[in-house]
């Protein structure tokens, strides 16, 4: 944020389209898939524009070290993590200021949400890593992570959305991308529980107008409505996925041996379901229009 950028970058062009070709109030490409991990309670898998994200979801399970628990309700411990080779220069891995900054973020963001008081003593944890990294990466891993507690059977209020908007170039735009973030004027996260309405999340780096601010509010509170619908689709998904892959394990009728049932796709393979067309809201109308 903030950084000069090279005389020759223009970040708005003449037809007020953004560097990547997007209208100010146009989010990237997003595609998610819930239950990807084997060991995991639940878990989620996100690319979003650039951005790469793995959640998985552990829990409710005993509190280790024991002073931590809670004896009137669960806590929600969430880890966010970088890998080193998600970012241009080599990131040092191990926990630093900012991945501690967003872990607490994201615990505070989800704690509230997670019906925590139907398990007490328990802890629910939520693991993040950050594969591929292209800004907004606390709001692709808080999407992730909160279908992966939806995946993990963890009861909830709702499923939480995040989206970050701001403004480049003298003009409000939704989910910035890298250059964006580097040379922009402001970065406003936000996440939202679009079933109640309820702002788990709300951060601002860089400054706004009010008037600003609340268009990127609009644009914020707008984008997350459109992610909910494909985190319910991810969801939906998964458990069709569930019940085929329960039908295939049957014994065939009249034989002992189960028919042998579709191999788990991989991601990154043919048939992994995200080398389909992206399930984008980019440019969709009923919300952008
Ligand atoms: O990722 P997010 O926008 O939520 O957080 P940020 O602190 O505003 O970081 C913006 C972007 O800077 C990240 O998404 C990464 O692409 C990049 N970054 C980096 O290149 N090296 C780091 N050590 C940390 C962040």
């Amino acid at each position: 944020m903030g950084m000069t950028p090279p005389p020759d970058l223009k970040l708005i062009d003449e037809q007020g389209r953004r560097i990547d070709g997007r209208a100010p109030n146009e989010i990237r490409n997003i595609r998610m898939r819930a239950g990807v991990l084997k060991r995991a309670d639940g878990s989620c898998y996100l690319e979003w524009g650039g951005n790469k994200v793995v959640a998985a979801v552990y829990g409710p399970r005993e509190v280790h070290p024991r002073h931590d628990q809670d004896a009137t309700k669960a806590i929600v411990r969430c880890r966010y993590n970088m890998s080193p080779f998600s970012v241009d220069d080599r990131k040092r891995p191990g926990p630093d200021r900012r991945s501690q900054e967003i872990s607490k973020i994201m615990s505070e963001a989800l704690a509230p949400v997670v019906l925590t008081q139907l398990f007490p003593r328990t802890a629910i944890d939520v693991f993040t890593e950050v594969l591929q990294a292209e800004a907004g990466t606390r709001c692709a891993a808080l999407t992730a992570a909160s279908v992966a507690l939806a995946d993990a059977g963890i009861p909830m209020k709702g499923l939480v959305a995040a989206c970050a908007a701001g403004k480049v170039a003298n003009t409000v735009v939704l989910d910035l991308n890298k250059e964006e973030d580097n040379y922009g004027d402001a970065d406003v996260p936000v996440a939202i529980v679009p079933k109640t309405g309820d702002v788990v999340l709300l951060q601002m780096d860089g400054d706004l107008t009010d008037a600003e601010f609340y268009q990127a509010m609009e644009y914020a509170v707008q984008a997350c409505k459109q992610i909910h619908e494909l985190q319910k689709q991810a969801l939906l998904d998964r458990y069709k996925d569930a019940a085929e892959e329960r039908a295939s394990e049957r014994p065939a009728p009249g034989g002992d041996d189960a028919e042998p049932g579709e191999e788990e796709p991989v991601i990154g393979e043919p048939g992994d379901g995200l080398d389909e067309e992206p399930v984008s809201p980019a440019g969709d109308e009923e919300v952008f229009g």
